[in-house]
């Protein structure tokens, strides 16, 4: 048996060596509040790298001041982010992985002071402030916000992009019914809500042909919410838009209780891919290397997501290589110790 789990895999014209992906994680760490990268974030995904992780995806980084969920997010709508932006490419490239990032805005989930923003003016929960309903020339900006975004990561070396249309956050926010209900084309039928993502992958694809990522939360956990089925029709106009890959997840648009186990979200994964004919990736207590490979081997999902698995351990795939009995390489600094 070949091990899927280290099997190169190709994304669009880039080559990833494993299906081994660090999903983009919040560090909340730019003291300065100015968005920009430090010492934290060199050494955080560098190690990771050094672990042989195949594509390092950046933690949500913001497209506008306002689309922080916090204000120690890291950004990217200044050129002022790119130079340590291009330095963390260097430093992730140099161990042999793949920089990807992921271009985000909080909606009504940033926790700033001042004003904030959604498709609609309804608050996530009790304790959250109310948004600006987005009027159509503030969604006109924000679109371009994105595009922008996307190529200051272009300029700064990323050679993957992710757009966060998950957990709640302003894309999602157009997406589900629950936190969407504009009367204008921006609301009501599926189409609509779709819009905002469609001029967003419109824009990015005008200037960016690399691989194409989009996150979603493929379940609202909510009656009148959007369902896996739902996100197979969003997957098919994402593929018709030359979307590479859907990374799965789910939740977070509305306060709901979910019952989570290991490879929860798996299934969402496995029914986009096979009804939207896409590929995706796998994401959610995933943990043990022979669940990563089960998903892989049984064609559920063309990548997996470790999160919180790769903060316990940042060299997972060495511990999964010898535990699934697969030889990779190691850093040549680490020979002695790694086998
Ligand atoms: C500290 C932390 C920060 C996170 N930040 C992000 C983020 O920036 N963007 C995102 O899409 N998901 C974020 N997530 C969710 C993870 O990417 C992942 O989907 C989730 O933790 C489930 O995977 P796991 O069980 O492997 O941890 C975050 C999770 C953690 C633990």
């Amino acid at each position: 048996m070949t091990v899927k789990l280290f099997e190169p895999y190709t994304l669009k014209n880039v080559t990833l060596k494993n299906r081994i992906v660090m999903s983009p994680m919040c560090m909340y760490s730019c003291e300065n509040e100015d968005g920009i990268v430090n010492d934290w974030h060199r050494t955080h995904y560098t190690s990771r790298a050094v672990g042989q992780v195949g594509l390092i995806i950046l933690e949500a980084t913001a497209v506008t001041p306002q689309g922080r969920i916090s204000p120690q997010d890291l950004g990217i709508w200044s050129d002022d982010h790119i130079e340590g932006l291009a330095d963390l490419v260097r430093m992730i490239k140099s161990h042999g992985s793949v920089a990807g990032i992921q271009i985000a805005h909080a909606g009504r989930k940033a926790e700033l002071e001042g004003e904030i923003v959604a498709p609609s003016a309804i608050a996530f929960n009790e304790k959250s402030k109310t948004p600006k309903e987005m009027s159509k020339e503030e969604i006109k900006e924000t679109v371009e916000a994105f595009k922008q975004g996307v190529l200051r990561a272009k300029k700064a070396g990323f050679e993957v992009i992710e757009l966060h249309g998950a957990h709640g956050y302003l894309i999602n926010e157009f997406l589900s019914p629950l936190s969407n209900q504009r009367t204008d084309e921006y609301g009501g039928s599926a189409e609509n809500r779709y819009r905002f993502l469609k001029e967003i992958i419109e824009e990015v694809k005008s200037i960016w042909d690399g691989p194409l990522m989009v996150r979603v939360s493929a379940n609202d956990y909510h009656p009148e919410g959007l369902a896996p089925e739902d996100y197979v029709q969003f997957g098919k106009w994402m593929k018709d838009q030359g979307v590479d890959l859907i990374d799965v997840s789910s939740g977070a648009v509305v306060p709901a209780r979910i019952s989570v186990f290991p490879s929860y979200q798996v299934p969402y994964a496995q029914k986009i891919k096979e009804e939207a004919a896409i590929d995706t990736g796998a994401v959610g207590l995933i943990t043990s290397p022979l669940q990563a490979e089960e998903i892989l081997q049984n064609g559920r999902a063309d990548l997996v997501l470790l999160a919180r698995e790769l903060l316990r351990d940042p060299y997972w795939p060495r511990r999964a290589a010898k535990e699934l009995g697969a030889k990779i390489e190691s850093p040549k600094q680490y020979e002695r110790g790694w086998n």
